[in-house]
């Protein structure tokens, strides 16, 4: 059995001073919910791991950790890692770059996030601080989850340090639209973006949230994507919506519960005769509580039969005081409560019972089953589990729950009445119409409501996150399979070297060389070069660059070495130490008609461009917004498809970009013609892109054929990415220093 280990910038506990003794206070906010829930559910028998491991920071020190008597809220099943952090690091990575940079930003306040070099070095600081905890125990079958927007670099780091670790990532707040999560500075957001994709599993959310992420991945590391899975270098991830839910029978149950029931009737009897709307928040500016305000003064105008018949009992949570964003909204919301208590009040009644502080959980339940409506309209919520938790409480399956659509929460529970929190209209006329709703209604759907949180509560969350990590760690498994195993490579190199002609044929862009936005900059480094040129330096080999480049550009890069050239797949071969050899005869007229097409797409894909060789046209869009690009590129292909039924040309559709050119010329039917030549006793045959796919066919037999990359291919084996190339090549220069052949074991 193995461990999991929760890591979150929060533990659930923090240590309050009250009188002359240090307590232990549960920590408010949904990750806290949800995680200390699901511990509590699953710590009994059949339980799944081993031990639950929860790390986390603590503001105070070891010293007043030791002067807290009363541990009880620290329940036993669970294993704490506390991090001390010092006051000054800590403030600047959670109240300044976590909470006034990301929080802002990632919650659309752009206007409210700040830019400091010196939060975010905290940030780094920290991250590097949770992550070398983790090293100091982690083993290699633990389960490490790491928490919310605190710790997005924690998976990148753990990565570097230790590959081997199953590593799941989950976003609590909202991904932002690639909009506004550019606006981070360049170092930033790549630097983010890395962080988090150090994991095997990214979950959010909401599908929209999934989509912004792979969104800013694509426009800002350039990362391929299908459908949810991401192929970052060498490594599959991948992305998941998981809507986070609630212990949904801890709300049912509290129903049995007297001392809830008691503070419950004690509620209802103070504000009796009144109906009653309820809400409960952090004090934060998402939360939307001036424009709740504003509809609910607008309500009290607009339906003035409701005045002295309703009170709404407004609960706010503190929440991150010393950051002036919060602390001056505090000031805000209660002058605005005064002026619409000051407005309304009468004699004997006052619309807005307004409370700052924590809630217990008995008394959060007693308000969930006494209200008749809950208001609850943030102007931006990851998820929002008041929400959730309110329709679970509703044993009586009355009551209506009003929510802003702007919240994760709103795409589960669409029986709600959903509003725009900014129409304060909107608001006044939903309150007026939930507590006109016919009971039939309230039940009809509360029921629809209650079922789907029943059927997803937060233990299926769990495990369905849980499940999904195993999932792609076994995916990566599989997908490694054909990988090259140092012992296939040792083999491959014994064949080698006890070969007497060897045929090599390597493909050049994206195998030798990396991609570049550029065409014209991919010119090889002086490391492939020195490689190829020991490769040609032994006589028994026959070096091969195969490739769908023009020969004058093979000339000015390669010309100098020893090495056979074939320009264009095939359409140009040039011997080794001899002239460019034309392949076909026939002349490129079709060219005249196809190369308007892709002009016009050019203009309607800005960064594409045309290539034009003598034998291929092509169409690039490796430079295009990604999704832009794709979506021109299926309408290029399909145009392109009419327009050469019946005809002699071919459409290859290779790595970002369309290429046409005429049949009977290709890279399997070209390598073909030289293996006869040759006659080798040795092939090895490389290449990235579908071009390169006909060589293995073609060869499959009699080569050992490789493609860079860890997508399908016809190759028998796959190198993980292009990096790997060379090293892989060096070896075989290496070998040609061996003077002896060695025995394979
Ligand atoms: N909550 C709490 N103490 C309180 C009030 C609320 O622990 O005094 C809990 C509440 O039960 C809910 C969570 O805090 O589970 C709030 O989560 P939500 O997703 O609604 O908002 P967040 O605070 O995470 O932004
Ligand atoms: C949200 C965040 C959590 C955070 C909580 C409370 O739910 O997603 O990561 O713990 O708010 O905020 P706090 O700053 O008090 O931890």
């Amino acid at each position: 059995m193995s461990r999991l280990i929760i890591v979150s910038n929060r533990l659930p506990f923090s240590v309050e001073k009250s009188g002359g003794d240090f307590i232990l206070r549960q920590s408010s906010g949904g990750l806290v919910s949800a995680l200390k829930s699901y511990l509590e559910k699953t710590s009994g028998e059949g339980k799944k791991f081993r031990e639950h491991i929860w790390i986390g920071s603590v503001d105070f020190s070891p010293q007043i950790w030791k002067k807290v008597k009363d541990k009880t809220i620290k329940t036993s099943n669970f294993r704490v890692e506390p991090i001390y952090i010092e006051p000054d690091v800590y403030d600047s990575y959670y109240n300044g770059f976590s909470n006034s940079t990301l929080w802002p930003l990632f919650h659309y306040f752009p206007f409210l996030a700040e830019y400091d070099k010196e939060y975010y070095e905290s940030y780094i600081q920290v991250n590097f601080l949770f992550a070398e905890k983790i090293l100091s125990f982690a083993k290699k079958d633990d389960i490490i989850w790491v928490h919310d927007y605190q710790l997005m670099l924690v998976p990148q780091i753990l990565r570097k340090k230790r590959p081997d670790l199953t590593i799941g990532f989950f976003l609590h707040i909202p991904f932002p639209s690639y909009e506004i999560f550019r606006l981070l500075p360049t170092s930033w957001k790549a630097s983010v973006l890395q962080g988090m994709l150090g994991a095997d599993l990214i979950g959010f959310h909401t599908h929209d949230y999934v989509q912004h992420f792979i969104q800013s991945a694509k426009m800002i590391l350039r990362v391929d994507s299908q459908f949810n899975t991401i192929q970052y270098g060498k490594r599959l991830i991948k992305t998941e919506l998981f809507p986070i839910g609630i212990d949904y029978e801890k709300f049912q149950d509290a129903n049995a519960n007297e001392d809830v029931l008691k503070l419950k009737d004690l509620v209802v009897e103070k504000l009796k005769y009144s109906k009653i709307i309820f809400s409960v928040d952090r004090l934060d500016y998402s939360k939307g509580l001036m424009f709740r305000l504003q509809g609910f003064e607008e309500f009290l105008e607009t339906f003035p039969e409701w005045r002295e018949k309703v009170i709404f009992a407004l609960n706010i949570v503190p929440s991150r005081d010393a950051i002036p964003a919060y602390y001056k909204r505090k000031r805000d919301i209660e002058e605005k409560i005064s002026t619409i208590n000051g407005k309304f009040s009468t004699f004997h009644w006052q619309p807005i019972n307004y409370r700052y502080n924590h809630l217990s959980f008995n008394e959060l339940s007693a308000f969930y089953k006494a209200a008749d409506v809950a208001l609850i309209t943030p102007l931006r919520d990851g998820m929002n589990l008041v929400a959730k938790e309110f329709v679970a409480s509703r044993t009586e399956r009355t009551g209506v729950l009003i929510l802003s659509e702007l919240t994760g929460a709103a795409n589960e529970l669409n029986e709600a009445l959903l509003v725009n929190p900014t129409d304060s209209s909107e608001v006044a006329k939903a309150i007026n119409d939930a507590l006109t709703m016919p009971l039939h209604e309230q039940i009809e759907r509360m029921s629809m409501m209650q079922e789907r949180l029943k059927q997803y509560d937060v233990v299926r969350w769990v495990n369905d996150f849980l499940d999904q990590l195993d999932n792609i760690k076994q995916m990566q498994e599989k997908t490694s399979v054909r990988l090259l195993t140092s012992r296939q490579i040792k083999k491959i190199l014994h064949d080698f070297e006890i070969a007497s002609r060897r045929c090599i044929l390597l493909d050049y862009d994206g195998t030798l060389t990396p991609f570049t936005n550029i065409p014209s900059k991919a010119e090889p480094s002086a490391e492939v070069l020195a490689v190829l040129d020991k490769l040609c330096s032994d006589e028994r080999n026959e070096i091969v660059i195969i490739s769908g480049r023009d020969t004058e550009t093979l000339d000015k890069w390669l010309g100098h070495l020893p090495a056979h050239m074939v320009a264009e797949h095939g359409a140009f071969i040039k011997r080794k130490n001899s002239d460019w050899d034309q392949q076909s005869t026939v002349l490129p007229e079709w060219k005249d008609q196809i190369r308007p097409i892709l002009q016009l797409f050019t203009t309607r894909c800005a960064g594409s461009f045309v290539e034009e060789k003598r034998n291929t046209l092509t169409w690039h869009y490796r430079n295009t917004n990604p999704d832009l690009g794709f979506i021109r590129s299926r309408e290029l292909l399909n145009s392109l498809q009419q327009l050469t039924v019946n005809t002699s040309l071919q459409i290859i559709d290779g790595n970002k970009v369309l290429e046409i050119r005429m049949t009977g010329i290709d890279k399997g039917i070209t390598a073909t013609k030289l293996i006869n030549m040759f006659r080798p006793d040795f092939i090895l045959c490389m290449g990235d892109d579908t071009t390169d796919e006909d060589m293995f066919r073609t060869l499959e037999q009699m080569a050992v054929t490789i493609k860079v990359g860890n997508t399908a291919s016809s190759a028998k084996y796959n190198l993980m990415s292009q990096e790997e190339v060379l090293p892989f090549l060096k070896q075989f220069v290496t070998s040609i220093k061996t003077e002896k052949p060695h025995a394979y074991s």
